[in-house]
């Protein structure tokens, strides 16, 4: 993307602010997340979805899935960029509400919702709570009936589909813990959806069921999943309106769309992503006779991921021997699984940059570990870096701006870097303190 640029003495700027700079003020390792990046891709995607499904009638809202990275400024800018924004917990909501999202623009999703989460959701007038299970939708209307409020909820269902991904991150399949089944558990009976349904409009007094919502997985790139989806998803719409002469006005279709971690993936814009989805449900939508849902889509690593980037500082450099002859050089940086758990969790790939200076050296493979004490501690598998990298060095790691702050641990007490972010007129600033070692200390009460 096109934060990156070099300066004169050769070091990777972002925004037009290099990172030595950055790392020198701020400490390594470090988040560094491009505002005006994040910002675009926020808006573009916005925009792409309404420029495509605007003129089919259907009206389109785009919910930032802020799982993917989420503080108070990183919310505003969703929210100016038009975006609401969709939470996963108590705590991501609290954060939405401290940076002052308008709760009639915040989702409250999760399995496993407390009574805490849902009355605050409730009493902050959440615009839509997400259930999915049989005993939430219960849970949400006895609490609903306490506060003497009607809850606006979708009822988020399960496709079916397997979506091309890693196993942990696709959750459309039927096994697995997330949403209510279309098919039935037994031959003849309702499915779990319907009868959370049947359950929802008996206890309509206290439930707004608002709509149906799916969402099929991660870092995925073929819209068949997604045209899958919401066929099955429109499928159970018909039937509501045949079986309780209600129409639900509003479909989500969840996030999930892919971004390119190195040159093996082919990036896609949100332009082609929204008019391959439009040009599926335009063909799902054509017989049907009800009036048109309303749209909206969760996106969280298409807008956050290629926004940020970490840096590095390089240690201890080291080569082994594989088998005879065969060499593989190990390029240590002061972070690793703690600040990017991803290639360990999911396997996922990124890449590596020598960040400040040019180097004409030749090429080695190379693999980047972090100092955590486990060889798994891996944070790009194979990459060539300049044979002269060597300590104090720094590298960059593009494309680490979703799931990696938001996975980040203190395995090894080691201390969460903190987040800085560049605007487009190149101004700095602090978004995330990093850690300090009393930080952590302050919460062991010996
Ligand atoms: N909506 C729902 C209901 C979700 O569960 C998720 C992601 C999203 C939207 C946003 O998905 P995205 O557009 O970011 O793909 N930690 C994993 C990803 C877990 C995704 C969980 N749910 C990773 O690092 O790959």
């Amino acid at each position: 993307t096109g934060q990156y640029a070099r300066d004169d003495q050769g070091c990777i700027t972002v925004d037009g602010v290099s990172v030595a700079e950055l790392a020198q003020k701020y400490g390594s390792p470090s988040y560094v997340v491009s505002e005006d990046t994040f910002r675009s891709r926020a808006r573009g995607f916005r925009e792409a979805f309404e420029n495509a499904f605007t003129p089919m009638g259907l009206d389109v809202e785009v919910y930032y899935a802020s799982k993917a990275l989420l503080n108070t400024h990183v919310a505003r800018w969703a929210q100016d960029e038009g975006l609401n924004v969709d939470t996963a917990s108590g705590g991501e909501l609290e954060v939405a509400l401290r940076a002052g999202v308008d709760p009639a623009k915040i989702a409250l999703h999760g399995n496993n919702k407390s009574a805490a989460e849902i009355t605050r959701a409730l009493d902050t007038g959440v615009g839509r709570i997400v259930v999915d299970s049989l005993p939430e939708i219960q849970l949400v209307a006895d609490l609903a009936q306490k506060l003497a409020v009607r809850a606006p909820i979708m009822l988020r269902v399960t496709p079916g589909v397997h979506a091309s991904t890693h196993e942990f991150i696709a959750t459309a399949h039927e096994d697995q813990k997330f949403g209510l089944s279309l098919n039935p558990s037994v031959e003849g009976q309702d499915s779990p959806a319907l009868q959370a349904i049947a359950q929802c409009v008996a206890l309509r007094e206290h439930l707004d069921l608002r709509g149906l919502h799916c969402h099929i997985g991660s870092q995925i790139f073929a819209a068949e999943g997604f045209g899958q989806a919401a066929e099955r998803v429109l499928a159970l719409r018909q039937t509501v309106a045949e079986r309780w002469s209600t129409v639900l006005p509003e479909l989500d279709l969840g996030g999930g769309h892919g971004v390119a971690y190195t040159s093996a993936d082919e990036p896609r814009t949100a332009r082609s992503i929204a008019e391959d989805l439009a040009e599926h449900l335009a063909g799902l939508l054509k017989n049907s006779e009800l009036p048109l849902p309303h749209l909206s889509f969760e996106p969280g690593r298409f807008i956050a991921g290629p926004s940020g980037c970490t840096v590095y500082t390089v240690g201890t450099v080291k080569t082994v021997t594989v088998s005879p002859g065969v060499q593989r050089r190990y390029v240590s940086v002061d972070g690793g699984m703690s600040d990017n758990a991803r290639p360990v969790l999911y396997d996922a790939d990124y890449t590596a940059v020598l960040a400040n200076r040019v180097s004409d050296a030749d090429p080695v493979l190379s693999r980047v570990v972090g100092k955590h004490c486990e060889s798994g501690d891996i944070v790009v598998r194979d990459v060539y870096l300049p044979s002269d990298v060597t300590a104090g060095d720094l590298l960059v790691v593009p494309v680490t701006g979703a799931y990696c702050w938001a996975l980040s641990s203190n395995y090894n007490w080691l201390t969460r870097p903190g987040m800085i972010s560049v605007d487009a007129q190149g101004q700095v600033k602090e978004l995330i303190r990093a850690e300090t070692v009393n930080d952590l200390l302050a919460r062991d009460t010996g």
